[in-house]
């Protein structure tokens, strides 16, 4: 199976959680586009579903199936959310923001009652941080942000958009991209990160995940969180 269909076959197992009148999740990426096409079909065919997208990109794709998509001032709690992830341990602790969305994917995380990560088969590691951990700064902070980071023991590279300037999130913020070689205690990085002046939000997700489905070449692999 190619990479492609490992995706495929995890976001057709994921819109098989959905179900008529849920409010859903939407997640970002090239395997959340995988899901959000599907569930743009079955919206096709009748179901009626919510839609809360994670990104500018999603929220176009969903609007183009006819999702019907909403913010957060119209909806309370969300039932499901599928997102696509980076990298994703044997605890379901994920990095998540290789796309630049991981701040707006972390708060609708945060509210729903439950997320179900999908990905190919090469997510799945055994330990976190093979994948540059993203980190959304506030654009006053990033040049002080830069000698903190490495203060913590990363190399951060600011994140370049193609125009050759520095990319800028959906929220208008900038993303070091921060290698810490394999992350011993994603815990206690979480908290340093997230009680640093001037960090938006990082791409460690810590007790989100409640089920993680991997494509394989065997079938879709179903760990429970
Ligand atoms: C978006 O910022 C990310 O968190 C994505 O969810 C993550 O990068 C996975 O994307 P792919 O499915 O494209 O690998």
């Amino acid at each position: 199976m190619t990479e492609d269909e490992q995706k495929q076959a995890a976001a057709e197992k994921a819109v098989e959680y959905i179900e008529d009148g849920m409010v859903v999740g939407l997640g970002t990426g090239s395997c959340a586009a995988k899901m959000v096409d599907l569930l743009g079909k079955k919206v096709a065919h009748g179901l009626y579903v919510t839609g809360v997208p994670t990104s500018e990109a999603t929220a176009a794709q969903a609007r183009a199936l006819g999702i019907p998509v909403v913010g957060l001032d119209e909806v309370g709690v969300i039932d499901l959310t599928i997102d696509g992830t980076d990298e994703v341990d044997p605890e379901g602790r994920l990095i998540k923001g290789g796309g630049g969305a991981h701040l707006r994917e972390k708060i609708v995380a945060s509210l729903s009652d439950k997320m179900i990560v999908i990905a190919e088969a090469k997510k799945k590691v055994a330990r976190l941080g093979a994948f540059k951990l993203p980190v959304e700064v506030i654009r006053f902070a990033a040049p002080a942000l830069k000698p903190k980071l490495e203060a913590l023991g990363s190399t951060p590279i600011l994140r370049q958009g193609k125009d050759g300037n520095p990319f800028v999130t959906d929220e208008g913020n900038y993303i070091y991209d921060c290698d810490f070689g394999v992350i011993d205690d994603p815990e206690g990085l979480a908290l340093e990160l997230s009680t640093m002046p001037g960090v938006v939000e990082h791409g460690l997700f810590i007790g989100y995940a409640d089920l993680v489905l991997i494509g394989t070449d065997s079938g879709v692999e179903v760990i429970e969180v």
